[in-house]
């Protein structure tokens, strides 16, 4: 592909293949050394645990060329330990962090060419994922395992970027209470699949799910953790051990704190006190922070006070921080940017 033509500004958030990915398989009990390859096709049998029993996890992570032209990857190490974790939960190999760190270093700079220009407001996302390649029948993990982590450039996840999102509080369940909500296994998004279609297909955005047990607390959106702003400004977050524990929203809960000197909560917020929020809003790395303005459950409609037209005015001071700290227009804290050059 040449990448002169890519029109940076209006990209949306879809698969762009690239010229390189970071391949590794894991066999005899180990993982091989890894190698960056052009093919972006996937041989595997047909009875692949991933295929059979969906036993794959993911990550998902965004590259940024700063204004003097670093190139820098924004907390990839929390995603290498998120994997760990993730695999572990579904009985596949844990993939080391060193390597997934330089799997990170490799492909990017492999891509150079992909990574947008400063001040487009694209990036370079990067996806992780491992997978069951060896063949099962019976239910049980997989023996060999195929680690890949690829790029694509993307742009805003949400179509009409940073304008404010209807939601709806859906009647499907995410995760369960002892399942694998807090883990980015690929099941938990085939979950989500029917949910999603069911909410574009009458309006809206995204989907709120509430917690599977008693159905009174918010959990997450199927791709993105919530933060709310309360009328004292305060920035409350949902707590359960059902979700996904969001890298932006830990970001963006420091950022409260020690950028803006606002108070945090991170606690279980009941479906019943949303509509005393003053701002909603979704954070994640594809949602960076992309704000609510309406919540409609069932014949309830909630709309916060900023409104449809633009971002509440605390969601648009954490938003600002936190995009200057990922393109190094403010200092980030020790460890955030991860800086990719070649050695
Ligand atoms: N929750 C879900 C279900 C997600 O898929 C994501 C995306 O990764 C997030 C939350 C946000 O997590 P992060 O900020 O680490 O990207
Ligand atoms: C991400 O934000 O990286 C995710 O994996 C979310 C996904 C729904 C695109």
């Amino acid at each position: 592909m040449n990448t002169k033509t890519i029109d940076w500004a209006n990209l949306g958030f879809q698969y762009i293949q690239t010229e390189k990915r970071y391949i590794s398989h894991f066999r005899n009990g180990e993982w091989d050394e890894g190698v960056l390859s052009t093919d972006g096709n996937v041989v595997i049998s047909e009875s692949a645990g991933v295929l059979q029993y969906a036993q794959t996890c993911f990550e998902g992570l965004k590259v940024y060329r700063l204004e003097d032209g670093r190139i820098v990857a924004f907390r990839p190490d929390l995603n290498a330990e998120r994997m760990v974790d993730s695999a572990k939960q579904l009985e596949m190999p844990p993939f080391p962090k060193e390597r997934f760190l330089d799997a990170v270093r490799q492909v990017v700079l492999a891509n150079l060419d992909y990574i947008p220009p400063y001040g487009t407001g694209a990036s370079l996302y990067l996806r992780p994922v491992m997978f069951g390649s060896s063949a099962v029948l019976g239910v049980k993990p997989a023996t060999e395992y195929e680690f890949r982590l690829f790029a694509s450039p993307v742009g805003p996840y949400f179509k009409d970027g940073v304008k404010p999102l209807t939601l709806r509080v859906t009647d499907y369940d995410r995760a369960a209470p002892h399942g694998t909500g807090h883990v980015k296994a690929g099941l938990n998004y085939a979950m989500s699949m029917r949910a999603i279609t069911e909410a574009h297909a009458l309006g809206y955005d995204e989907n709120m799910y509430l917690d599977a047990a008693t159905r009174t607390k918010v959990e997450e959106a199927g791709g993105a953790n919530f933060i709310f702003v309360t009328k004292d400004q305060h920035i409350v977050t949902p707590r359960s051990s059902s979700i996904l524990p969001s890298i932006t929203r830990r970001s963006i809960m420091t950022i409260a704190r020690e950028y803006l000197h606002l108070e945090t909560e991170e606690r279980e917020v009941d479906l019943d006190e949303v509509a005393d929020f003053a701002e909603c809003g979704l954070c994640g790395t594809a949602a960076v922070i992309s704000p609510v303005g309406r919540l409609v459950d069932h014949e309830r409609t909630i709309d916060f006070p900023s409104g449809m037209e633009q971002m509440g005015p605390i969601t648009q001071q954490l938003y600002d921080t936190l995009t200057a700290i990922q393109h190094g227009r403010l200092p980030a804290p020790e460890g955030w940017l991860y800086e990719i050059k070649e050695q």
